[in-house]
């Protein structure tokens, strides 16, 4: 789906900078992408892709090993 109609960007696109690391927050997918530099109609929803990749950054974090955690 078309995320950005001034700049053609697909929320493929975004996903696919958020999973591999090149970007993590709003102004890296900007900075790669031109997403969201325009008109501006589509930063809600670039917001909402970023701020779900990062939930689930989080969600899938291994839990820390009782010997590395403070006593
Ligand atoms: S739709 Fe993204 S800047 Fe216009």
């Amino acid at each position: 789906m078309i995320v950005c109609l001034c700049h053609g960007v697909s929320d493929r696109q975004i996903n696919k900078l958020l999973v591999s690391g090149e970007a993590s927050t709003v102004a890296a997918v900007q900075a790669q992408t031109r997403c969201g530099t325009d008109c501006g109609t589509c930063i809600a929803q670039l917001r909402e892709i970023v701020d779900a990749a990062e939930l689930r950054r989080w969600k899938y974090q291994p839990p820390v090993p009782r010997v590395l955690r403070p006593a």
